[in-house]
């Protein structure tokens, strides 16, 4: 299953589709990045080991998890991978009807609609591979885009953390929010 998209004010094509094997290194670069940048992710070091990489694919291939790459056309692997939305499973049996979600998109193509996109193509998909009922996420409260963005798309807030991280010497409270997804897909 995929889906193209195209970017606010570029109109460059965009492929939203799910993860190969080949896209582990993009997806990584993404990840790294966004850890450095330093106030998004409650993580303080990249991951550098292929090892760990290669593990986090196959894991996702076995436990049949949903992970949503967005592909820029006009660019060349491991560059052509601008974001990543992920699906993952609960590891409590009597939620499996529940999808935690993690979501990244580049800092050069933020703002431009991929995110939104990607949201969107991964909860229809955790439904349609996995019967997920309900999504469940979490972000720093200092995170005005991420937020903006969940409750455009209909996630509510159902809690909140105070001080529940703290990284390069501040704390950040984290936002719990969630989503049903059949409501979703009424609107
Ligand atoms: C959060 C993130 C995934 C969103 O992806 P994106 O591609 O930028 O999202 P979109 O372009 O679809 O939508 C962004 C929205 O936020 C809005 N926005 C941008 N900056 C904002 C701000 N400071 N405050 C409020 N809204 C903001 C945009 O206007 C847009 O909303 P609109 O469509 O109503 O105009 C992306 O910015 C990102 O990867 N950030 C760093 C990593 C991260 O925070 N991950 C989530 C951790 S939980």
């Amino acid at each position: 299953m995929k889906k193209t998209i195209h970017l606010k004010d570029t109109q460059e094509k965009v492929v939203l589709r799910h993860v190969k094997k080949t896209d582990v290194d993009g997806i990584w670069n993404n990840f790294n990045q966004v850890v450095e940048e330093g106030i998004y992710l409650p993580v303080f070091l990249p991951v550098l080991s292929d090892y760990e990489k290669k593990t986090w694919y196959d894991n996702i291939k076995k436990d049949n998890e949903v992970c949503i790459v967005a592909e820029l056309l006009s660019l060349k692997n491991p560059y052509n991978i601008v974001g990543q939305c992920e699906i993952s499973n609960s590891e409590w049996e009597a939620a499996s009807h529940v999808g935690i979600l993690g979501i990244i998109v580049n800092s050069h193509y933020r703002n431009m609609g991929i995110g939104k996109a990607l949201i969107d193509f991964a909860i229809s998909e955790s439904k349609r591979i996995n019967n997920k009922k309900k999504i469940v996420l979490s972000c720093f409260s200092s995170n005005r885009r991420a937020i903006h963005l969940y409750k455009k798309l209909g996630f509510k807030k159902v809690g909140m953390r105070k001080k529940q991280f703290f990284l390069n010497s501040v704390y950040y409270d984290e936002v719990m929010m969630e989503l049903w997804i059949d409501d979703y897909l009424k609107l």
